[in-house]
């Protein structure tokens, strides 16, 4: 297998490529009658998700078509997490599982990418154990995935391309949006912050934010065809601009983004505690437009375990900004993400964090049991919790936090909330499904012609994560 081909053409050489494979993909069709097909099979957070729309953009630009069969797939793609230990296991087991599939198609390609690639232990690994990988690639070259793709075909080798260091920011790429009505909008790369447990910052680089100009023009297009909503996405959005020349920060970004006509609401994740501002809630308390949600991982209640995990707050930091966003946004909801089991946790540093969500009332929470990353500061501390543990705990925290959750959803019965259809409910066709601008979900039923529209739909139960209602 060769190791680290280089390979970095132009974006010019890039269309030249797409429309290469464009062509072989015609003749392949009319030789055969049939597409050829991709399946992309995506973990870990919004920002890989985006980053398999932008994949799926270029095959939609290659002809390829998308199927959800492995058995029928010409080429399969793994986009892999690495953030906790489970996401790589589970790539690991579907590796394993795709050899028979390349035994019976020599022709289909199968390619991995995304966080896990990142770490050279990784790639080492999976080049020796799952030899029928033809692709390795790794987040800073997505944007040559059709060269890549390009050199698989036509090489008898596999490729392994992995740059160690993040590049320029590359504008302009194709996107293949899945929903028409909401849409993800990266506005930053990488993040600075290297909190003690995370491997983030070792996978997706030094931050850097996208130019003012290029977010809002991406958003514009988008509604223009037919976006209602957007997620603004990036590790910290909180620290926006700071790598910009011209001295803007996140509040002045959503100041423009508000300006969009067309563009009935924006949301935005992730915030870090330290470095949201007073201008930012007040910005947000401002603007109808910018939802009342604000998702602001607390990872931990405890002041000790907040130090250790270089999270550079502390909980009354935490419980004050909390407070602050309450009195300026009475209706806001707050979710966050919490470990459980970071090294040295003790059980009173636990009630800490069981006190301090308990104070904060949490619409909803990512709870994590602490998962050891390699190269990681934090995975060589001593005190590691046992695993029995860590599950005892993550149960109580999950009992308090849906106890929170379904006493703060009690506030919405009976009244009106204003929802962005998106779809049929999927437990029931006949049941639309939608958003409210705190972020919950509510089924009522409703004409399928509603979907992409917003509607006022009265609250007629309140569970703890959903609503049932009626459109008035
Ligand atoms: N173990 C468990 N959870 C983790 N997270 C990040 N790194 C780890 C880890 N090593 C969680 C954090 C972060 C979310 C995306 O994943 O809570 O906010
Ligand atoms: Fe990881 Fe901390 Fe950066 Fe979030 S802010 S991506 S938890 S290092």
């Amino acid at each position: 297998m060769k190791r680290n081909t280089k390979i970095d053409p132009s974006i010019s050489n890039i269309n030249e490529i797409i429309n290469t494979l464009k062509e072989n993909n015609r003749f392949y069709e009319i030789e055969t009658g049939s597409e050829r097909k991709y399946l992309i099979e995506t973990y870990g957070c919004q920002m890989n998700e985006h980053d398999s729309e932008k994949l799926e953009g270029f095959l939609a630009q290659m002809g390829y078509i998308k199927t959800v069969s492995r058995e029928n797939a010409d080429l399969i793609i793994f986009n892999t997490c690495c953030v906790r230990e489970n996401a790589e296991l589970k790539v690991y087991g579907k590796l394993g599982a795709l050899k028979h599939l390349k035994k019976k198609n020599e022709d289909l390609i199968i390619a991995v990418c995304g966080c896990m690639m990142q770490q050279e232990h990784v790639v080492k690994y999976i080049q020796k154990t799952y030899p029928h990988v033809d692709l390795i690639f790794g987040t800073h070259n997505l944007h040559n995935f059709p060269a890549l793709l390009e050199k698989t075909l036509t090489n008898k080798e596999a490729i392994v391309d992995v740059w160690n260091q993040e590049g320029e920011i590359i504008e302009g790429l194709p996107v293949n949006r899945r929903y028409g009505i909401k849409s993800f909008v990266n506005i930053m790369y990488g993040c600075n912050n290297f909190c003690s447990y995370c491997i983030v910052p070792y996978t997706r680089g030094r931050e850097r934010s996208r130019e003012v100009s290029d977010v809002l023009t991406e958003i514009e297009d988008l509604v223009a065809n037919g976006s209602k909503e957007v997620m603004l996405l990036g590790q910290n959005v909180n620290s926006y601009g700071k790598t910009l020349a011209n001295n803007v920060d996140f509040a002045d970004l959503l100041e423009r983004a508000v300006k969009i006509s067309g563009l009935e609401r924006i949301r935005f994740m992730t915030s870090h505690p330290k470095d949201l501002s007073d201008k930012l809630v007040d910005t947000m308390a401002k603007h109808r437009k910018i939802c009342n949600h604000m998702h602001l991982p607390l990872q931990a209640g405890s002041n000790k375990v907040l130090k250790e995990m270089n999270r550079k707050y502390t909980q009354e930091d935490y419980l004050e900004i909390v407070n602050k966003m309450k009195v300026k946004i009475p209706d806001i909801a707050i979710t966050t993400d919490i470990i459980i089991g970071f090294p040295g946790e003790t059980e009173e540093d636990f009630k800490e964090t069981l006190a301090v969500a308990k104070a904060v009332e949490f619409d909803s929470a990512f709870t994590f049991l602490y998962s050891i990353r390699e190269g990681t500061p934090a995975a060589t501390k001593a005190g590691q919790v046992p695993e029995e543990e860590k599950k005892i705990r993550f149960q109580a925290l999950k009992e308090l936090i849906d106890e929170t959750a379904y006493q703060n959803n009690q506030q919405y019965l009976n009244q009106e909330v204003s929802v962005l259809v998106e779809g049929n409910s999927k437990k029931n066709d006949h049941v639309l499904t939608g958003r409210t601008e705190t972020s919950k979900t509510v089924n009522f039923k409703g004409d399928e012609k509603l979907i992409g529209e917003m509607v006022t739909v009265k609250i007629t139960a309140a569970k703890t994560y959903s609503f049932d209602g009626v459109i008035v």
